[in-house]
């Protein structure tokens, strides 16, 4: 039988293969796929297989090859490599704990109010148009305004930065990234400038001094035992925006569609808007805006009785996982009452997503507000995904929207 290929950008035009995961995963689990001109990978697609990946990071390393599958050029790979993402233990933890404090529930809590004001303004302008492409005119610039506020970067930046993010997640879309064949070029090329802004932004903030947001933290911390040069900030930087962009951006676009294909719960949540964390949580599974990540196999092993040889890539996908048939009840349907949801779309162990908390409160604010705020919510056209094998996300929806 012939097998879909997962390295494809094309294989996520319309949907993710959902029918074509659930046979691989009761058929071949840890499932071989080529790639054009170098090394496949083993693409893990059990629950139970992306766990037991992702916690042991020194078998499975990010540092190795990086945490997309194509083999980068030296320079690219060096670079991944300062970032948290792709660091292994123990040189993970010592850049990891400075800053979990600060992302911790209790301090994003203390964001709540700052977030409702945008997301309402955001909304108030949405109701004035009334019609919308819903990506970019609603939900797209909410989550760089966010970290915005949070590291204090001047808010003429934010929709430069946010194109930037953009380009580092989806460049495999011709439409996004024009330079489309040369996707590796198209996305080194922002995460470098962003970097570049970064270095420039730190050094300017070193001159005018602390403002009381996160940027002094970063500053005034050690980080595995040394302050962080300008140019380890612009690396920072970049990895936040980045991480936290264009996934919030999908949290929230996804999870409008799914409940616009799912009318009876998005009347649940109307219903009753104490349902809404839980209904989040069931979009991220839903909808999980990143496909996979990847590990290299530091040693021979095994997955699942598979053998993986040293060396191998090995991608975690999430969007398998979360629909795993093992672990979630009836697991192809949208339910926002689903608990529990032990879903994967941020990861899980050693790398467990640092901006759970942000993108959490984030989703919560803009659901409830978005209830709040219009009684008819209904799409004017036809959603168009995102071109990628790695960004799960919604490029256009067209939406009416009537207050
Ligand atoms: C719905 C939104 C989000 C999703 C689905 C998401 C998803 C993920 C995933 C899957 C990982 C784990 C990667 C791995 O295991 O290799 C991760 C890590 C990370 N995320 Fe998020 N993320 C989101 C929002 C954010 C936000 C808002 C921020 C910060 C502003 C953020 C910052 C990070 C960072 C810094 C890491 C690396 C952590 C580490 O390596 O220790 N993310 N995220």
């Amino acid at each position: 039988m012939a097998t879909v290929d997962l390295y494809d950008p094309g294989t996520y035009e319309f949907d993710s293969p959902h029918e074509e995961f659930a046979r691989l995963r009761r058929v071949d689990p840890v499932h071989w796929q080529d790639m054009p001109g170098e090394p496949g990978y083993w693409a893990v697609l059990r629950h139970a297989d992306v766990v037991h990946v992702a916690r042991n990071p020194l078998l499975f390393s990010c540092e190795a090859g990086g945490v997309v599958p194509e083999d980068l050029d030296p320079e690219r790979l060096a670079r991944m490599r300062d970032m948290l993402l792709s660091m292994d233990p123990p040189r993970h933890i010592a850049y990891r704990k400075p800053l979990a404090p600060e992302f911790a529930a209790r301090i994003i809590a203390g964001m709540e109010e700052q977030i409702r004001a945008i997301t309402r303004e955001i909304l108030a302008e949405s109701r004035q148009r009334g019609e919308v492409e819903f990506v970019h005119e609603t939900v797209g610039a909410l989550p760089t305004q966010v970290i915005g506020r949070l590291f204090g970067l001047p808010e003429s930046d934010w929709e430069m930065l946010h194109e930037w993010s953009q380009l580092n997640t989806s460049a495999q879309d011709p439409e996004i990234n024009p330079d489309g064949d040369n996707h590796e070029a198209g996305s080194a090329d922002s995460s470098m400038r962003m970097a570049i802004y970064g270095m420039q932004f730190a050094a300017d903030r070193r001159t005018v001094g602390p403002q009381g947001d996160l940027m002094d933290i970063i500053l005034g911390q050690q980080f595995d035992g040394r302050y962080l040069t300008d140019g380890d900030i612009g690396s920072l930087l970049v990895q936040m925006i980045t991480a936290g962009n264009d996934t919030t951006v999908t949290m929230m676009a996804g999870g409008v569609w799914a409940l616009l294909q799912h009318p009876d719960q998005l009347r649940l949540l109307r219903e009753d808007r104490a349902l809404i964390p839980g209904a989040v949580e069931e979009m991220l599974r839903w909808y999980n805006p990143l496909h996979y990540f990847r590990r290299t196999a530091t040693a021979d092993t095994e997955i699942a009785g598979t053998r993986i040889a040293a060396g191998d890539k090995v991608a975690m996908y999430y969007t398998s996982a979360n629909r795993d048939e093992e672990v979630f009840a009836d697991s192809q349907r949208f339910d926002v009452t689903r608990s529990p949801n032990p879903h994967l779309s941020f990861g899980i162990g050693e790398h467990f997503c640092l901006g759970v908390h942000l993108a959490r409160l984030e989703g919560r604010v803009f659901f409830e507000e978005l209830l709040d705020t219009f009684s008819v919510i209904e799409p004017t056209g036809d959603a168009v995904r995102v071109r990628s094998n790695l960004n799960n996300a919604l490029k256009r929806l067209p939406l009416r929207l009537v207050a």
